[in-house]
């Protein structure tokens, strides 16, 4: 039996905000001392779970009410849960926050600005060149979260700044030690 309770950590934030970034640097740190992880990030479910689904509100959101189901089983059962994924709705991270265990919601924030700069996968260009529709943050809302238990700003402190706010966190809960 797992000496420790499972959680859903929650990242949320614009595209190029750092959610995958500061996700896998999570993952290896927490593996690495022998935890039991697992990670789920937007652009590897939809390749798989919910290749059949775009982005307008109905399909994100079904997009969610699926990787909470995946969340909810994994959490439940002891695994440190990291999620990666845009999320762009109050009320449907208020669901995922019903439904699984230990939610902590973090808001991974660099103004908009910083994101499109990065432009890590050259979808800024597209978006703003109107061939990407529905493009959070340019042409789709982006609510940001109202009552996160915490908030990284990407733009001011580094990858590992991130990650230790994150772990100093969870070894407070008593998720890890
Ligand atoms: S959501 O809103 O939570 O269902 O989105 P998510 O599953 O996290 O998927 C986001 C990734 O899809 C790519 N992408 C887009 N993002 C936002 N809007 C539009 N229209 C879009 N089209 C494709 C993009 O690679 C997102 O990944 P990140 O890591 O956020 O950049
Ligand atoms: P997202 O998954 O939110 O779209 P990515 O992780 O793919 O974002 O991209 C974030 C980019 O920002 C990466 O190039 C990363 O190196 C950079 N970055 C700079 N500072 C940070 C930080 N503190 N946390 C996360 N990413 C950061
Ligand atoms: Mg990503």
């Amino acid at each position: 039996m797992s000496q420790y309770e499972g959680y859903t950590l929650w990242l949320t934030g614009l595209s190029g905000a750092g959610k995958t970034t500061i996700a896998k640097a999570l993952e290896a740190r927490l593996k690495e001392a022998g935890y039991l992880i697992e990670r789920l990030d937007g652009d590897v479910v939809r390749q798989s779970l919910t290749r059949d689904l775009g982005f307008s509100k109905e399909d994100r959101d079904k997009n969610i009410e699926r990787v909470t189901f995946v969340a909810k089983l994994l959490s439940r059962n002891g695994v440190g849960v990291i999620s990666s994924f845009i999320s762009p709705y109050q009320a449907t991270r208020d669901e995922v926050r019903q439904e699984t265990t230990n939610f902590i919601e973090v808001f991974v924030h660099a103004p908009l600005e910083v994101c499109a700069e990065r432009d890590v996968k050259g979808l800024y260009a597209k978006a703003f060149a109107g061939e990407i529709p529905n493009f959070t943050g340019v042409s789709d809302p982006y609510e940001a979260p109202e009552n996160p238990e915490l908030v990284v700003n990407t733009h001011l402190e580094t990858v590992d700044e991130s990650v230790d706010k994150i772990i100093t966190y969870l070894v407070q809960r008593g998720f890890i030690s």
